[in-house]
């Protein structure tokens, strides 16, 4: 138990470090086989058209050279009908190489968007399975960031870059046989010069690829911060922060444009020296070959074809140290996809789950057992110590204490989003931790403390408590939850969008949604957690014969500040620092003259200054 949690921990905290890297050992690429491994038939298509193209290609200068040798250089009638053979054949090479580049695009790029989109999916579905611990140390910037920039790496990889590698590497030995076979002289020649050229300017391409990441970085900082603010209108106004934030936005598109010219400047430096440099070469081997046709040491068509396949030869040096850098980046990507994708959650069902005995008519029992517990963020306090309870069938229990007393953190628990350090809880005499945490959870009706709205209209929003409800359910249960009127009231009644660009509801409003869903989802275990706190004294009277209604046939624990709420519990337990420190009903603990009666005197006290 505490080793899977150090594991967790571990692996959580190592992709920030490496998330600096940038660049991972291309052996990383290897994780990504069993991604590419359902698509073999794909990958071996690819392959075929790979091979026909770089064929095709490298047979073009031949052709040429046949072209200009008895084309131009032949005699009579003969040469006619030789130069409309090698034309058509020409044309047949290109042919042929529009089909199979046609069919290698399209293969490669199919698989790169099939792969990528696998991995998307993949990462999702293993994130959500993870539990509350895992979000408390990884953002969920950062979890977007993997699923949509690296997995967009990796697409480039898969979806060019491998079939860029792999041709340019038959473009490259193919043309080096063939500019051997041609004139090994010049070959030697022009091999040393392109050496000589081609790779400076490869390695001041890296450092240009370099400065426009950079500024891309730039721009999605400065968008980043846009985002922020923009969120957050309301408040930037109130404190009049207009003028600063437009220029501290100003600043930072100002700080990208620098970026970018320094890559502009860079870039257009390099356009210079590269075409210098490489038609340097060109010229001065030309001229070498030129010399060689006078002086009869090789023909004409040696010489263009000798050309053009040194130029294939150059493109194909060029073309894969581009892809090199690529795929190094991908690499990066996928060690920190992996890492995610290797993450254990460390609350997980059993690999042999127990099932429930058959349960009371009016709900399930639930204990606790010397239950300590202290939060993976913050192991040196207890957020519940030695805390043991016994909660019968259909009992109402109410829990009041401070605020930080641990009253969520218990609810946290009942929940299995972590696991208690020592002690246990039994759901119906069995230990959560032997059920399917789908069983556990499915038992359970909770109305947190904050409500989350989701971007749907208000119907679905209540059906999140239970997926197949009809809609005459969802309304029954609005309407035992003293929603439906404000509901109705909506400009499109249940159809209205609610959350972030719809409407927005008031904290009582979304209250009374999150507890229409909860009496929606009917669980034998109902947990409140103050859930009546943001309503007004109107609502609060509606939504309390509510939950009266609803916790008839059900066991109850309600976390409630208001008095009005706690009296009619069956019990009252009041806890403070993470301990049980007071049980009993009202009027006994009333007696007792503790925490409690305090409680109560103050409260009493507030509800005669309100009348
Ligand atoms: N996710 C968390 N990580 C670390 N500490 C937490 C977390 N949630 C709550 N706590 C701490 O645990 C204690 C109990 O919190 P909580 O159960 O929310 O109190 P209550 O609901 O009674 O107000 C508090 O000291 C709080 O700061
Ligand atoms: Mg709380």
């Amino acid at each position: 138990m505490t080793n899977s949690t150090t594991a967790s921990k571990q692996s959580t905290a190592a992709p920030t470090t490496a998330r600096e890297l940038k660049k991972g050992s291309l052996a990383t690429l290897r994780g990504l086989t069993p991604f590419l491994l359902p698509y073999k038939r794909q990958f071996v298509m690819a392959a075929i058209a790979l091979v026909v193209a770089a064929c095709a290609t490298l047979a073009i200068p031949a052709a040429f050279k046949q072209m200009i040798d008895l084309g131009f250089g032949g005699n009579g009638a003969k040469s006619i009908k030789h130069v409309d053979l090698v034309f058509l054949a020409l044309f047949a090479v290109a042919t042929v190489l529009a089909l199979a580049t046609a069919a290698r695009f399209y293969t490669v790029s199919w698989l790169g968007e099939r792969v990528t989109a696998d991995i998307r999916s993949a990462v999702y579905k293993h994130v959500v399975t993870q539990s509350p611990e895992f979000f408390e140390t990884t953002q969920t910037g950062e979890v977007l960031s993997r699923i949509t920039t690296d997995t967009t790496l990796i697409q480039a990889v898969v979806g060019t870059s491998i079939s860029m590698a792999l041709r340019n590497v038959l473009l490259f030995l193919g043309g080096l046989v063939m500019l051997f076979v041609t004139s090994p002289k010049l070959s030697a020649i022009i091999i040393g010069l392109l050496i000589l050229t081609v790779l400076p300017i490869v390695m001041f391409g890296r450092r240009v690829r370099k400065l426009s990441r950079d500024s891309q970085d730039r721009i999605a900082d400065a968008s980043a911060m846009a985002g922020e603010i923009l969120n957050a209108m309301p408040t930037v106004q109130a404190f009049t922060h207009e003028h600063i934030e437009s220029s501290r936005f100003g600043g930072s598109v100002e700080g990208a444009f620098q970026t970018a010219m320094r890559r502009i400047r860079a870039r257009a430096l390099l356009t210079m020296i590269a075409i210098v440099l490489v038609f340097g070469t060109i010229v001065f081997v030309l001229w070498l070959g030129a010399h060689a046709v006078l002086s009869g040491d090789m023909t004409g068509g040696d010489l263009g074809q000798f050309i053009l396949y040194a130029s294939i030869v150059a493109g194909a040096i060029g073309a894969l140290s581009e892809v090199m850098g690529e795929a190094q980046r991908a690499a990066g990507a996928t060690e920190r996809l992996l890492e995610l994708m290797s993450v254990k959650s460390s609350i997980q069902s059993p690999a042999a789950p127990l099932a429930l005995p058959p349960r009371a008519a009016n709900g399930a029992a639930l204990s606790l057992h010397d239950v300590t517990f202290s939060y993976p963020s913050r192991p040196e306090t207890s957020a519940l110590g030695h805390l043991s309870l016994e909660i019968k069938p259909g009992e109402t229990v109410a829990v009041v204490g401070p605020s930080g007393a641990g009253k969520t953190t218990l609810f946290q628990l009942f929940l299995r989003f972590y696991d208690p350090q020592s002690g246990s809880i039994k759901l119906d005499g069995v230990d959560i931790t032997q059920l399917d945490l789908h069983t556990l959870r499915d038992a359970i009706g909770i109305v947190p403390q904050d409500t989350v709205i989701f971007s749907a209209d208000a119907m679905e929003n209540i059906r999140y408590g239970r997926a197949g409800a009809s809609d005459e359910e969802v309304i029954q249960a609005a309407k035992l939850a003293a929603a439906h009127e404000f509901i109705e009231r909506l400009p499109q009644g249940y159809k209205s969008f609610l959350g972030e660009r719809g409407v927005r509801l008031s904290g009582g409003q979304r209250q009374r949604i999150a507890i229409a869903r909860a009496l929606l989802k009917n669980p034998p275990l109902l947990l409140l957690d103050e859930a009546t706190s943001a309503l007004d004294a109107e609502s609060e009277r509606l939504v309390q014969k509510a939950l009266e209604a609803a916790m008839v046939g059900r066991t109850t624990v309600i976390i409630a500040h208001r008095l009005a709420t706690v009296q009619r519990a069956d019990r009252i337990i009041v806890m403070e620092d993470g301990k049980i420190v007071e049980t009993g009903t009202h009027s006994s603990l009333v007696a007792l003259g503790g925490i409690y009666a305090n409680l109560a005197a103050l409260q009493f006290h507030n509800v005669h200054v309100e009348h």
